[in-house]
């Protein structure tokens, strides 16, 4: 595909680009969820029920992410955004770091980021690595004392700062969605938006999505194989 200098690219990415780094996604076999029900982990519910469970599954999955490394599409990505420069954006919807440890640097994490905490009452989000495996373990807020959680967008939460990321899509030619399933929204419903106003949009990944039918174009494949031929 050729972008020429008056176009702009606005990418999506879903936990399917990570997959091959060694992190599962969410649905399907060998999905993140078996073995936790979300209800249990990713509420504000699940929160407020257990936080010694809910701080044990994003210790696990701070040590999974740590553990993993950026593979071919992630790297991609950032080799494309070095050519584009301001006429790149990328919105994720992963939680993990890999985007920017493969260089990504025009990236807006829409669920959150893995390695940053917040307080419950100050909301300050601040950077964390540590894991809390035990109840005794969970951490407070150094100011007030508060309990400290993860900094994740949970299901019934509002994603961070929709203002920018329509304010992106307005202004892109191009919708670029890789490897996600296309359910949950407002993440999934991008590709509507984008075709409102005739906007390319290509979809990458093994299968199609479940709102495949807004797209103009399906390239199936693994991300890592498609993507760093794309462009
Ligand atoms: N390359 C590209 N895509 C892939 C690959 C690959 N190598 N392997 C799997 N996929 C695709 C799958 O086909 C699937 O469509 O990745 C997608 C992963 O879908 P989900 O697990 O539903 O992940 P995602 O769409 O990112 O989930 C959205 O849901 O659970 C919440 O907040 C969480 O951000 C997450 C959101």
């Amino acid at each position: 595909m050729h972008l020429t200098k008056q176009d702009r690219l606005f990418v999506l990415t879903g936990a399917g680009i990570s997959a091959e780094s060694g992190l599962a996604t969410f649905r399907g076999s060998g999905g993140l969820w078996n073995g936790y029900r979300v209800e249990e982990v990713a509420t504000p519910e699940a929160w407020a029920a257990d936080p010694a469970l809910v701080w044990h599954f994003y210790s696990q999955r701070r040590h999974n992410a740590s553990a993993a490394q950026p593979n071919a599409a992630h790297l991609a990505l950032a080799q494309i955004e070095r050519q584009l420069g301001d006429r790149f954006y990328l919105c994720t919807q992963n939680v993990d770091d890999l985007h920017e440890r493969a260089g990504s640097q025009r990236i807006h994490h829409m669920h959150g980021n893995l390695f940053q905490s917040r307080c419950t009452q100050c909301n300050q989000p601040f950077p964390d690595t540590d894991v809390y495996e035990t109840a005794a373990a969970l951490p407070r807020c150094s100011n007030c004392g508060a309990p400290v959680r993860p900094h994740i967008v949970w299901f019934g939460e509002i994603p961070l700062d929709m203002d920018t990321i329509y304010d992106k899509l307005n202004q892109a030619t191009v919708l670029l969605v890789v490897g996600t399933s296309g359910s949950v929204y407002p993440a999934a419903g991008l590709v509507h938006i984008a075709n409102q106003k005739r906007t390319h949009t290509i979809y990458i990944g093994p299968e199609e999505p479940l709102n495949h039918q807004a797209f103009d174009e399906i390239l199936l494949g693994p991300a890592s194989e498609v993507l760093p031929s794309l462009f």
